[in-house]
């Protein structure tokens, strides 16, 4: 059910191409063949049953995680076939936040969203100017002071997002950016996303499990199941999808071939009887 890039997109190189990436954990298979190609500017999001490998597809984007075999091409190269220093280089073109939201308790706002400039050795003046810039796009002006305890939920999102901008990437990664969150500031995450894209001329690939937001900041979306992106199509065609896995997830049924899939799962990781 895999999609063929449109003619528009043939020819040109796309920002991230995967191609048959498998992964396994301890013997269980949690990538089986994922293949899709980004092209430049686009926003793809990522659905998906928890536990089904959204995460950890991610974390192969950005070259934290190496597959067992497949292929990560950023910018036409293939990532595991540089070297060290150039996979470094290639690493700093992403931005992710991160689900468990990673920021450090210990250190105020400011200091979070300018830890990865001061690492690269900006100057103070310029790490100043560039923290402000990044909170003021994420529309979060005056807490530079606070710690992230001291926030709400929705304004420590803001803040991974800063610090995940902060260096000016061109690829952004959101793992659940609005898990756990009321209906409101789930729209503001989306609209933050959404005006980074605009303003930042960015790539982004988001999870989420709100198909309310994956219709908003997606340009296509896709259902990680069994392995493997299922399908992939413009938000308003993934939401009228036939497909079974699609319809069930859309939908939020507990019957369908997703459960029928993790009840297969769990009978296979139960102790054999001896
Ligand atoms: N470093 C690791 N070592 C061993 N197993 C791992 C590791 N990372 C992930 N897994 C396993 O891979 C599977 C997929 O995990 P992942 O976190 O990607 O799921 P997910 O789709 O993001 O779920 P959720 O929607 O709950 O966030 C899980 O069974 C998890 O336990
Ligand atoms: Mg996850």
């Amino acid at each position: 059910m895999l999609k063929e890039p449109a003619p528009a997109e043939a020819g040109k190189t796309p920002k991230i191409r995967v191609e048959d990436l498998h992964k396994s954990f301890d013997g269980k298979v949690v990538l089986d063949g994922v293949n899709f190609s980004l092209p430049e500017g686009e926003s793809l999001v990522v659905v998906g049953p928890s536990g089904t490998g959204k995460s950890v597809l991610l974390k192969h984007l950005i070259g934290l995680v190496r597959p067992d075999s497949g292929r990560l091409f950023v910018d036409g190269r293939d990532f595991w076939a540089l070297s060290d220093l150039e996979r470094t280089a290639v690493r700093k073109k992403f931005g992710m936040s991160f689900q468990e939201g990673a920021l450090f308790d210990s250190m105020s706002v400011f200091d979070n969203v300018a830890f990865p400039l001061r690492r690269s050795g900006r100057p103070p003046s310029e790490v100043r100017e560039r923290v402000r810039e990044c909170l003021s796009i994420v529309h979060l002006p005056n807490v530079e002071g606070k710690r992230p305890s001291e926030l709400s939920g929705g304004m420590r999102r803001r803040v991974g997002f800063a610090r995940a901008i902060a260096h000016e990437p061109e690829i952004l990664l959101f793992d659940e950016p609005n898990t756990g969150l009321d209906p409101i500031m789930t729209d503001v995450i989306d609209e933050v996303i959404l005006e980074m894209k605009e303003k930042l001329d960015v790539t982004i690939v988001t999870i989420t499990h709100h198909m309310e937001s994956a219709r908003k900041i997606g340009d296509r979306v896709a259902l990680l199941a069994g392995g493997k992106l299922l399908y992939q199509a413009p938000p308003e065609e993934f939401l009228k999808s036939d497909d079974p896995a699609v319809r069930q997830f859309v939908e939020g049924k507990a019957e369908g071939p997703l459960t029928v899939e993790f009840e297969r799962e769990t009978a296979t990781a139960a102790p054999e009887a001896s």
